[in-house]
């Protein structure tokens, strides 16, 4: 495990109001403990010293010292004489009681099972397969009949693209890392949206990158003007996008906003990465978009990313960049350090699939509505005081909490057996303490159970009645 020094400043901006109902000690172990589950420190991570961590925060070194007791107790630090504390990810699940591995549910991650239709459409493929058994196998670019058929969706789409414009990724995930790998130089800056996808972040920090922050609203999505400000000031060299159902928060791009980004990003040598992985899902948006691309008018400011996870099924494994041949070229040359192409059975299959998007949309569609619905209704029921911004689309609803408090409502939940996304997991640091992600791939009866989880789990950490005060 190799280890990195957290600075005090970066400790104390991802914590956040970090004080809760309970112990000063307690509230402390338990938001450093979140903030490793969720991802935001990072095995290897060493924290400042216990004298720093007291000064900085107010607090006795007695309370950062059981603080940290209470970490090493449930495995999520190592202390050694000399070598300060090191963040670890514990074997277990540390000693947070989860009440049985059976009854975890699991609303962390926004993915559903597969799309009826699956297993015969591998099938077909399977039957295609042996005509491709006389080559090697290694289709760096990815295979010609997906290309050609993503190719003419998106000349459909009102942007002609050829198979030469495409390259079959390993999910979008990779497409995404194979992007920041490809385009980014350590210190480079990269727009990301706050809150936004935590594992594009990683991504780009992965590289080295600088990441800044341009906001999208739950209720009115982007600021157009704060995002071309930010690359007119900063001059990033990539900015990345969900412009359809943004995830977290639903929201879609508007056409304005489209044409200024694409616009302000070409003046000013900016490339942008559109993540159009959740963009086919959409329940009553009531309005149809234009691929950011389309905006792109040299051919070489955008990058739009698809995959096959969020309609299909994730196991599948397989997504694509679309760009010009030029930039497609760049990361082919890129590719062979990275993973020598997609698995070309899984690309059968999705070329089978693809055949079928009309009615695998509608299928989306139907039981995201209904997701949505039990959502709204659970709630109303168990948290009432808690807003859902608006939901149209896409993969999750993003939740407006009745105070900053979702670090310790997720540490709750967790105790009760709910893994949900408390809302500083999509941010930058430690912003969104009002907000938590529920995902709508969920089934609406995995969604009901999570929410009266949650209601009680807000119950739980209510502050009590003051404990002295004014006779009365
Ligand atoms: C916005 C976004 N981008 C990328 C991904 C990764 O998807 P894939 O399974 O295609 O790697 C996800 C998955 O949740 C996502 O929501």
């Amino acid at each position: 495990m190799t280890t990195h020094q957290v600075s005090m400043h970066q400790l104390t901006s991802l914590l956040g109001d970090w004080r809760g109902a309970g112990s000063d000690y307690s509230s402390l172990a338990e938001r450093i403990r979140l903030m490793v589950i969720d991802g935001r420190v990072k095995a290897g991570a060493r924290l400042p010293s216990e004298r720093t961590m007291a000064q900085s925060l107010g607090v006795s070194r007695t309370t950062v010292n059981s603080a940290l007791a209470d970490l090493r107790a449930s495995g999520y630090v190592q202390s050694r004489q000399g070598s300060g504390s090191v963040i670890r990810i514990p074997g277990r699940t540390g000693d947070l009681p989860i009440p049985q591995a059976g009854d975890i549910l699991d609303l962390s991650r926004a993915t559903s099972s597969a799309v009826p239709g699956v297993h015969a459409a591998a099938e077909r493929a399977l039957r295609r397969l042996p005509a491709r058994l006389t080559t090697d196998g290694y289709e760096l670019s990815g295979l010609p009949a997906l290309r050609e058929a993503l190719a003419s969706r998106y000349t459909g789409a009102g942007v002609p693209t050829s198979a030469d414009d495409i390259l079959i990724t390993s999910g979008s995930a990779s497409a995404i890392s194979l992007i920041a790998r490809t385009f980014l130089a350590p210190g480079d800056r990269v727009i990301v949206e706050t809150p936004g996808y935590p594992h594009s972040n990683d991504a780009f920090r992965s590289a080295g990158a600088r990441l800044l922050p341009a906001t999208v609203d739950g209720d009115h999505g982007w600021d157009t003007d704060e995002f071309t400000g930010v690359i007119e000031r900063a001059l990033p060299t990539l900015a990345y996008v969900m412009p359809d159902f943004h995830n977290p928060t639903s929201r879609s791009m508007s056409a304005e906003t489209r044409a200024a980004i694409v616009d302000s990003a070409a003046r000013h040598g900016a490339v942008i990465v559109s993540d159009e992985t959740t963009a086919e899902l959409d329940i009553d948006r009531g309005e149809d978009t234009v691929p950011l691309c389309a905006y792109d008018t040299r051919g070489s400011t955008v990058l739009s990313v698809g995959s096959a996870s969020k309609t299909m099924w994730g196991g599948l494994r397989v997504g694509w960049i679309r760009a010009s041949s030029t930039l497609i070229d760049r990361l082919v040359a890129a590719r062979f350090s990275f993973d020598l192409g997609a698995a070309v059975l899984d690309q059968l299959v999705t070329s089978e699939l693809l055949d079928d998007m009309g009615r695998i949309i509608e299928y989306r569609r139907d039981v995201h509505r209904r997701s949505r619905e039990a959502l709204e209704s659970a709630l109303a029921t168990h948290l009432p005081s808690a807003r859902l911004h608006p939901v149209d689309g896409g993969v999750a609803g993003w939740i407006q909490l009745d105070a900053p408090n979702s670090s310790p409502l997720a540490v709750a939940a967790r105790s009760r057996g709910l893994l949900i996304g408390a809302g500083p997991w999509f941010g930058l640091g430690g912003e969104f303490e009002r907000n938590v992600r529920v995902p709508i791939t969920a089934t609406p009866d995995a969604i009901a159970r999570a929410i009266a989880i949650l209601g009680e789990a807000h119950t739980a950490i209510a502050p009590g009645p003051p404990r002295t005060g004014a006779p009365v």
